[in-house]
C-alpha cells in the first residue's frame, strides 16, 4: 500500500492533523491507522476539559503562560508555552466549528471550570465527558472527507528506515529517513508494508506500563518505542504524571476510572481516614495545588496510615449541581454503591500522562526525516517537569496544526522508496503459550509501580533496571523465535518505555516536578536546609 500522508493514531492529534491535511490537499491520499476501534484512545476518556483563554476580560495569555511555567517547575520551553497558549484559542474555535459542543451558561457564554495549578476559570468542558465529545466530532468530520482512509485494527510494528535496507544506523547517523511502516493487519492476520511520503506518529501515552492507570489498554507507548528502536531522539521520560484522584476499586486492574480534578475545582475536599482535610499541611493552594504536589501528599497520607486510598469529600455538593456537571462520575459512583451526597469517594493516585516522549521542534518535526510526532507521544517542551491540567488536548491540537503546515509544504519533492524489503518472518513459530507474555507484563507493571512510582530513590531505580534487563533479554529472545502478535509487540514496547523512564530518572540527580527522588532534595527543601 502507498499513501501520501500516513497518520498513526486516531486520537485528537492524529484526527486533527488528518482533517487539515485532507482539506489542504484534496488530491493527496491520507491514511489513518489505529490499533483497535477507531475511537478507543486516551482522548475519548478525557474528562475535565481543554484549557484556553476564552474570556480576556477575566483572564489573560500571560496568566495561562505563567501557570504553565510554574507547574513545569523550571523546565518548560517558554517559547513553546507562548505558542500553545496563544495559538490554542484558534484551535479551540476550529474544533467548535467542526461540531464539538462545550457547556454554556444560560446567557450563551461558555461555562469555564478550574483545575489544579490554574489561577483562573478557563477550562471548557462537555459535562465530565469532554474527550468523548471531541473524539465524536472529529470522527464525524473525518467521515466526510473522501481522501481520508481510516483503517482500524491495524497494529504498527515499526517504522521503516535505512536500517531495513541493510545500512548501519546509529544515534549519530545523520539524516535517518522514515519511508513508511510495517503493520500487523489484525483482520487478515498478515504483516504488510505501507509506504508513505510523510508519517505522523500520534500514538498517545504509556500509562499501561504501571499497575494502576487512568489510561486505556491501548496506551503502551508504541510510538516512543518505535522511534527509540529507529535511533530517533527521546527526552524527559522520567516525568510521568500520576493523577491524584482515580477511583479506588479493589481488584480493578487495567484502567482505573478517573474522578476529574474539576470536582476539586468545584469544591471537592481531600480527606484522610481520620477525616482530616490534609492538603493544607502540604501546600497553601490546598486541594488545587499542581498535580505532582497533590499526588505526593496523598501518597504520603496513604503510607503514614497504611491505607490504599484517601477520600474525596463531595457530601456538601447539591445533588442537582453535581449531576449537572458530572453525570458520568455520579452514575459510576452510584453503580458501586457510593452516593456522593452521603458517602465520600475513595480515591488513589494512578499513572495518567507522559510529559516526555519523542523530541520535536516547533513544527512537530522529529529527529528522523519525514517523520512528525504530535499529542501525548511527543515532547514539545510545553510541559517541562509537570503538565498543567487540561493543557494536553490543547497542545495536541496546536502541534497537529503546526505539523500539518510544515508537512504540506515539504511533501512536494518527496518520493516513495520502492526498494524496501517485505517483512521477514523466517524461523518464527506460533507461540506455544501466552503465559510467557502475560506474566512478563504483570512483572513489568509491578516493578514500575513499586520502584519507579511517585516517590523514587537510587536503590529502587537500580533494582528496577536490573529486573528490566532480564525482562528485556527474555522478551527479545521470544520475539526472535515467535510469530508476532500485538501482545508480544506491546510487551516489547512497554519494556523499552520502562527502560527509558528508569534511564532518564537515573540521569536526573535532583528532585523536580514529577520526578521525586528521596536521595536528592527539591529546590524548596534545599532552601530550607540553607535557612536552618
Ligand atoms: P490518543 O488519544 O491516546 O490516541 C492514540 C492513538 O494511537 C489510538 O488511536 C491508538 O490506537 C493509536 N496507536 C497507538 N499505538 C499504535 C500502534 N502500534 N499501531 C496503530 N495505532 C496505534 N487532557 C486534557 O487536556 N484534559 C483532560 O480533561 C484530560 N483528561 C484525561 C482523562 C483521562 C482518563 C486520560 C487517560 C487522559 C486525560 N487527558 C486529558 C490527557 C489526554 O486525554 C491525552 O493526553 C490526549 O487525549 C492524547 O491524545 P493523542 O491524540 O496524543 O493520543
Ligand atoms: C482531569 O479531568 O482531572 C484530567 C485533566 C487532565 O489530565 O488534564
Amino acid at each position: 500500500m502507498q499513501t501520501d500522508f500516513l497518520v498513526i493514531g486516531s486520537g485528537i492529534a492524529g484526527l486533527t492533523y488528518a482533517l487539515k491535511v485532507a482539506e489542504a490537499c484534496p488530491d493527496k491520499t491520507i491514511t489513518i491507522l489505529t490499533k483497535t476501534q477507531s475511537d478507543e484512545t486516551n482522548t475519548k476518556y478525557a474528562q475535565g476539559g481543554i484549557a484556553g483563554v476564552m474570556d480576556p476580560e477575566q483572564d489573560s495569555f500571560e496568566k495561562h503562560i505563567e501557570d504553565t511555567l510554574v507547574a513545569g517547575d523550571g523546565l518548560c520551553n517558554r517559547r513553546v508555552v507562548e505558542i500553545v497558549v496563544k495559538e490554542g484559542v484558534q484551535r479551540i474555535e476550529e474544533i467548535i466549528s467542526w461540531g464539538a459542543q462545550f457547556d454554556k451558561e444560560s446567557d450563551g457564554d461558555y461555562k469555564l471550570g478550574k483545575e489544579g495549578g490554574h489561577s483562573e476559570y478557563r477550562i471548557l468542558h462537555h459535562k465530565d465527558v469532554t474527550g468523548r465529545e471531541m473524539e465524536r466530532a472529529l470522527l464525524a468530520a473525518i467521515a466526510k472527507r473522501p481522501n481520508i482512509r481510516l483503517i482500524s485494527h491495524c497494529f504498527v510494528i515499526d517504522i521503516i528506515t535505512q536500517h531495513h535496507l541493510g545500512y548501519l544506523v546509529t544515534k549519530s547517523t545523520p539524516d535517518i529517513e522514515c519511508y513508511g511502516v510495517y503493520v500487523l493487519n489484525l483482520v487478515s492476520n498478515k504483516i504488510e508494508k505501507i509506504l508513505a511520503k510523510i508519517t505522523l506518529l500520534a500514538t498517545g501515552g504509556n500509562g499501561q506500563v504501571y499497575r494502576s492507570t487512568t489510561n486505556p489498554a491501548i496506551a503502551t507507548g508504541d510510538g516512543v518505542a518505535m522511534v527509540y528502536r529507529a535511533k530517533g531522539r527521546i527526552e524527559n521520560m522520567e516525568f510521568i504524571q500520576f493523577h491524584p484522584t482515580a477511583l479506588y476499586e479493589p481488584g480493578i486492574r487495567g484502567q482505573n476510572f478517573l474522578i476529574t480534578e474539576a470536582v476539586r475545582g468545584d469544591g471537592g475536599i481531600l480527606r484522610n481516614h481520620a477525616g482530616e482535610a490534609f492538603m493544607e499541611k502540604y501546600d497553601q493552594r490546598k486541594d488545587l495545588a499542581p498535580r505532582d504536589i497533590v499526588a505526593r501528599a496523598i501518597d504520603n497520607e496513604m503510607k503514614v496510615a497504611g491505607t490504599e486510598h484517601v477520600f474525596l469529600d463531595c457530601r456538601h455538593f447539591s445533588r442537582e449541581k453535581f449531576v449537572e456537571h458530572f453525570p458520568n462520575i455520579y452514575a459510576k459512583c452510584l453503580s458501586i454503591g457510593i452516593d456522593i451526597t452521603q458517602h465520600m469517594i475513595p480515591v488513589t493516585p494512578a499513572a495518567h500522562y507522559s510529559c516526555g516522549g519523542i523530541k520535536t521542534d516547533e513544527h512537530g518535526r522529529t529527529s528522523i526525516k519525514h517523520l512528525y510526532a504530535a499529542g501525548e507521544c511527543a515532547s514539545t517542551g510545553l510541559h517541562g517537569a509537570n503538565r498543567l491540567a487540561s493543557n494536553s488536548l490543547l497542545e495536541a491540537m496546536v502541534f497537529a496544526h503546526r505539523s500539518y503546515l510544515d508537512a504540506v509544504q515539504k511533501i512536494g519533492p518527496v518520493t516513495y522508496r520502492e526498494d524496501l524489503p517485505d517483512w521477514k518472518a523466517d524461523g518464527t513459530n506460533a507461540p506455544k503459550e501466552m503465559i510467557l507474555i502475560t506474566q512478563s507484563v504483570k512483572e513489568l507493571k509491578l516493578l514500575m509501580s513499586d520502584y519507579v512510582g511517585i516517590v523514587r530513590n537510587n536503590e529502587r531505580l537500580h533494582r528496577a533496571m536490573k529486573r528490566l534487563d532480564l525482562l528485556y533479554e527474555e522478551s527479545e529472545s521470544l520475539y526472535e523465535r515467535t510469530v508476532v502478535s500485538p501482545q508480544l509487540c506491546e510487551l516489547r514496547n512497554m519494556i523499552t518505555v520502562a527502560y527509558l523512564i528508569v534511564k532518564c530518572a537515573e540521569f536526573r540527580h535532583e528532585s523536580r516536578g514529577l520526578h521525586y527522588n528521596t536521595d536528592y532534595p527539591t529546590k524548596s527543601e534545599m532552601i530550607q536546609n540553607i535557612v536552618l
